[in-house]
């Protein structure tokens, strides 16, 4: 796969007509239903590819962006995109019983895998699910304690507007957090995990019968703004101190943003 400029910053407008999928230059409107169709066609294999692609480092880049959070018992805390649940699970006991949890993300088949996940492991009493698009979240102002964004933020069309939603349902003083897939620094690195990341369709192929989403999903990281992109990003939707911090020397990076106290 050939290097590809790294996507702008610049937020998509009523008047642009076309947008990325991967690679691809696609309307506005057919990368939403893309998305919605790779991640519906992913879905019951999507927590074990995570295993195998990531060989789990996932697991313990979902651990440190969790330091991150700020969490308290009582809390409220938004997992967006979040999916088959990673996040909700890990969540639901730091918030605890006064806390609440929601679990939302676009697609139902993503969505159906965590809710059944959430009742096998009894943590149903504290997490609510909920169908949204991150572009206009339907929560009430400054309602929560903490967005976390896990893996989602590059599959979402207007990332300027959904930054800008989650800006809105954060209470003052409230933090965003965006794990996500980013630049590696060392150049040896970088030549290893594109080598590393090349094999994904492959894997995708033989383990879960779909090599077309595993592409995507190496395409679209490639296309990902990179940190201070991303960082630039937040700040235009009026976080402020802003920072990121890199895991495995960029491969992925958690970008941190709060909502100024009154
Ligand atoms: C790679 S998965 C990440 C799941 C989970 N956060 C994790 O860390 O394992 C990306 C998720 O983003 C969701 N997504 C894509 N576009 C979205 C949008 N506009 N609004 C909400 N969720 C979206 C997808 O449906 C998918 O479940």
């Amino acid at each position: 796969m050939s290097d590809k400029p790294i996507q702008s910053a610049s937020p998509i407008t009523s008047s642009d007509a076309t947008t990325h999928f991967g690679y691809e230059t696609v309307p506005i409107p057919e990368k939403e239903k893309r998305v919605g169709d790779v991640f519906r066609s992913v879905a019951t294999q999507y927590d074990i590819m995570n295993d195998i692609m990531s060989l789990g480092t996932h697991r313990l880049m979902k651990r440190i962006t969790i330091e991150y959070s700020g969490l308290k018992p009582g809390h409220r805390v938004l997992d967006l995109a979040g999916g088959t649940g990673d996040f909700s699970l890990r969540f639901s006991p730091i918030v605890g019983e006064k806390g609440q949890v929601v679990l939302a993300d676009i697609n139902d088949a993503m969505l159906a895998v965590g809710r059944d996940r959430i009742i096998d492991k009894g943590s149903n009493q504290n997490i609510f699910i909920a169908q949204v698009n991150a572009e206009t979240l339907p929560f009430k102002d400054e309602s929560f304690d903490c967005v976390c964004i896990a893996y989602g933020l590059r599959n979402v069309t207007d990332k300027f507007s959904a930054l800008k939603s989650m800006y809105r349902v954060l209470k003052p003083g409230g933090r965003v957090l965006i794990l996500e897939f980013s630049k590696p620094k060392n150049k040896f690195v970088k030549t290893t995990y594109r080598a590393f990341s090349a094999l994904w369709p492959l894997a995708g192929k033989v383990i879960a019968g779909d090599s077309e989403s595993y592409r995507y999903l190496v395409e679209s990281i490639r296309m990902h703004p990179d940190q201070e992109t991303l960082k630039t990003m937040l700040e235009d939707a009026n976080f402020t101190d802003c920072k990121y911090y890199d895991l495995l020397n960029g491969v992925c990076a958690i970008h941190i943003g709060f909502k100024p106290s009154m």
